[in-house]
């Protein structure tokens, strides 16, 4: 088996570090699955990424074959097939969400153009580093060899931080539910969706043919929580986490990630679907050429938006105010770009 080449962006902050040793145990691509790993950071976490890399080797790893360091674009680059893009600006004191585009939209623009330059034309790449869905979006359209169903922005985090308050509420194993849904922006107008999700039977995890289902609002009865303290709860998960650890959110959105890319990559689980921000198409009336969150499946490695899904007025107005944001955001950075 030939030996895939992953790159890890921002590899030296502390998402990237955890997210190395899932890839570099097989949490991806499986544990027979040989790595070269490529870790980029920028020069002042350069003794960061030397420290990874002893660490790393020092795991004895069956699947990984090389570690490469470097700040260099080319080099992480080089004949790359997955791309995890971590590394970001964080958002300083007194920051507003422009300056924080604008401080990342050059980072993913320049890395969009080397994806375009030295990976493989059939590369993946999901975008995690904040702003994602517009970095994400940044990314693709300096990549015109690649095509744009190659990226994602990462909104799994909020997906799994939805499935495990909902379980929670309803006192059921979070492992019965499915189909709850994040629409629009990886920001606070995100709107985690239960409309379509149900749980099945316990004892029908294994066989999934005949489940019996029972709709999410049929077990929790309560609308006002699941209308407004859920949603709130959600979208302010984020900053939650911040003040309660001084910092964002790490292991958790690592898992995402490894989640995010064993869905892409092996399909998603039969009668699931996930949540992917990917180019919109239109569908459910939102605008085209922006990341938004949609509802997929996966399957051959690519993904599909599911479509045609019943769209109460409620859910429909929350799609719009995320689409809004997005449509802001891409000007924003557009506009700093000169596009
Ligand atoms: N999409 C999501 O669900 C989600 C969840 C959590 C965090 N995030 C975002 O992920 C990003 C990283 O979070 P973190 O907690 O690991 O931050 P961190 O500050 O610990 O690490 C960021 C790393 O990126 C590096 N970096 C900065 N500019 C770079 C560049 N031009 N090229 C390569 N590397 C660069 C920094 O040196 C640092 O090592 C942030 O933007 C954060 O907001 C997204």
């Amino acid at each position: 088996m030939k030996p895939l080449h992953v790159c890890i962006t921002g590899a030296a902050g502390q998402i990237g570090q955890i997210v190395a040793f899932k890839v570099a145990n097989g949490e991806i691509f499986g544990k027979s699955q040989l790595i070269n790993l490529a870790l980029l950071d920028i020069e002042p976490a350069f003794p960061l990424l030397e420290a990874l890399q002893m660490e790393l080797e020092e795991c004895l790893f069956s699947s990984l074959k090389s570690i490469t360091i470097t700040t260099d674009l080319k080099v992480a680059f080089e004949k790359c097939q997955y791309a995890i893009l971590i590394g970001a600006k964080p958002r300083g004191k007194n920051m507003q969400r422009k300056d924080l585009i604008e401080a990342n939209s050059k980072i993913f623009e320049e890395q969009g153009r080397a994806i375009n330059e030295y990976a493989d034309r059939r590369i993946k790449v999901l975008v995690v580093g904040n702003p994602a869905n517009t970095n994400c979006l940044i990314c693709l359209k300096n990549a015109p060899r690649i095509r744009n169903s190659n990226f994602c922005a990462m909104t799994r985090l909020d997906l799994n931080r939805a499935k495990y308050q909902i379980a929670l509420k309803a006192n059921r194993n979070v492992s019965t539910l499915r189909n709850v849904i994040i629409w629009g922006n990886h920001s606070s107008t995100q709107f985690p969706d239960v409309s379509q999700a149900y749980f099945i039977n316990e004892d029908d995890e294994i066989d999934n043919e005949n489940d019996e289902e029972i709709r999410v609002e049929e077990v929790i009865k309560d609308k006002t929580w699941i209308q407004k303290d859920f949603i709130e709860l959600i979208q302010q998960r984020g900053t939650t986490v911040i003040n309660a650890r001084g910092l964002s959110s790490a292991a958790s959105a690592a898992q995402a990630i490894c989640d995010h890319m064993r869905d892409w990559i092996q399909g998603t689980p039969s009668n699931s679907i996930t949540s992917f921000g990917v180019i919109s198409d239109g569908s459910y009336g939102i605008p085209r050429d922006i990341v938004y969150s949609f509802p997929v499946v996966c399957f051959n490695s690519e993904w599909q938006i599911i479509k045609n899904l019943k769209i109460e007025e409620f859910t429909k107005k929350k799609m719009e105010e995320s689409a809004k944001e997005l449509i802001e955001e891409k000007e924003t950075a557009f506009r700093f770009l000169n596009y």
